[in-house]
């Protein structure tokens, strides 16, 4: 089975780290989100896999190389703008050839994996089959009606009135039939060649489309909170190691990774949380849930359920709570009646105390 990684797309909802990377590699418990993804792929048995990647082609590729280390061998494909799903299957017609394949948003994040879902579409070999999850807000998702025997029998894409609790997930498994699908529908509304629009004509022309329910959880880290959110589930799984000094006067509680020269001093760290390579953390308090990028520095700071970014520095604040701090980004405190001292870039969150 082959794979097309969605890795293009604006990513407008998580500025403004997009404005300076691609939402693909915003790292989650230090690791890019896309890496994860395609980790899952390889571990799932795909050996080929093609990237469709927009404007940040160049980072993108860089970073995650010849896919080697994934088990993947790697075609790019560029789209021009974010034309909606189901252009980019059109994208890649030649690639896909008449091969089943794994059609898999670069943004997502399925805790148990691709296997499980990859050998139930192989077993059955439907016309698609798409990942599910029941949510409790379906109005926010596209969705799935089903019958009995999980065969779906109508889409709808973020209904006012959900008539199902099955949200779609980003994996989505195709016969070679999905192209002749995609060749005949037309951009939606907001401009977009939509997957659901051809996966409803595969279901209207009686082909077999089936809902694979997942096991464990999904993220589709589109937004800050989601980011968070993903950050925290990894880190639940985390085990400890430590490679990098801890001095004596420092403590260290729970699952808590010290990568490769990191260095603690006089801190304390309540795990599960990362410390990355090169990392000084001094005189500070690191609460769960937090991943700390390579070269940062933390001095006499305070933070729990946090992303940094690598080379982040923290001086002299504490109580910094669900942020998500960006590359070379410094967090300092002012000297007393000095005021709140802000610059602050384009479409920046900000919340202080008030
Ligand atoms: P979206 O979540 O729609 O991604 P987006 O970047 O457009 O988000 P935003 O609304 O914040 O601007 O898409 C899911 C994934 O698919 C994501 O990895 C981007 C990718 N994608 C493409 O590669 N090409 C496309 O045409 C679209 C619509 C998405």
């Amino acid at each position: 089975m082959k794979s097309l990684v969605l890795a293009g797309g604006m990513g407008t909802r998580l500025r403004p780290l997009t404005h300076a990377m691609p939402k693909q590699l915003v790292p989650v418990a230090n690791k890019p989100v896309l890496f994860h993804g395609l980790e899952q792929l390889g571990r799932a048995g795909v050996t080929e896999a093609a990237v469709v990647v927009g404007d940040w082609h160049r980072e993108i590729r860089a970073a995650v190389g010849d896919g080697s280390r994934f088990g993947l061998e790697i075609t790019w494909l560029r789209q021009e703008a974010p034309f909606g799903l189901a252009h980019c299957v059109l994208l890649a017609r030649d690639f896909l050839a008449d091969d089943d394949f794994v059609m898999y948003l670069g943004d997502n994040v399925f805790s148990d994996g691709l296997t499980g879902l990859a050998d139930t579409f192989r077993k059955r070999r439907p016309a698609a089959q798409v990942a599910v999850v029941r949510v409790p807000n379906p109005e926010e998702y596209g969705i799935v009606e089903t019958g009995p025997d999980g065969r779906v029998t109508a889409l709808q894409e973020k209904p006012r009135r959900p008539r199902s609790d099955l949200a779609v997930a980003g994996a989505y498994f195709f016969s070679p039939l999905v192209h002749d699908a995609v060749a005949r529908i037309e951009p939606s509304l907001r401009g977009e060649w939509e997957i659901t629009d051809a996966l409803q004509l595969l279901v209207a022309e009686g082909h077999e489309v089936r809902a694979a329910e997942i096991t464990g959880w999904w993220r589709d880290t589109g937004r800050i909170d989601d980011i968070l959110d993903c950050n925290r589930l990894l880190l639940d799984r985390l085990e400890t190691s430590v490679e990098g000094s801890v001095d004596r006067a420092s403590t260290l509680l729970g699952p808590v990774v010290v990568e490769p020269g990191a260095r603690i001093v006089r801190s304390h760290l309540r795990g599960p949380l990362i410390v990355g390579a090169g990392t000084l953390v001094e005189d500070s308090y690191v609460g769960p849930h937090t991943s700390i990028g390579a070269d940062c520095v933390l001095t006499d700071a305070g933070l729990a359920h946090t992303i940094l970014l690598d080379r982040a520095t923290v001086t002299d604040v504490n109580g910094i709570h669900g942020s998500v701090i960006g590359r070379s980004a410094r967090v300092g405190s002012s000297p007393p009646g000095g005021g709140h001292r802000l610059v602050v870039g384009d479409h920046t969150e900000l919340r202080v105390l008030a």
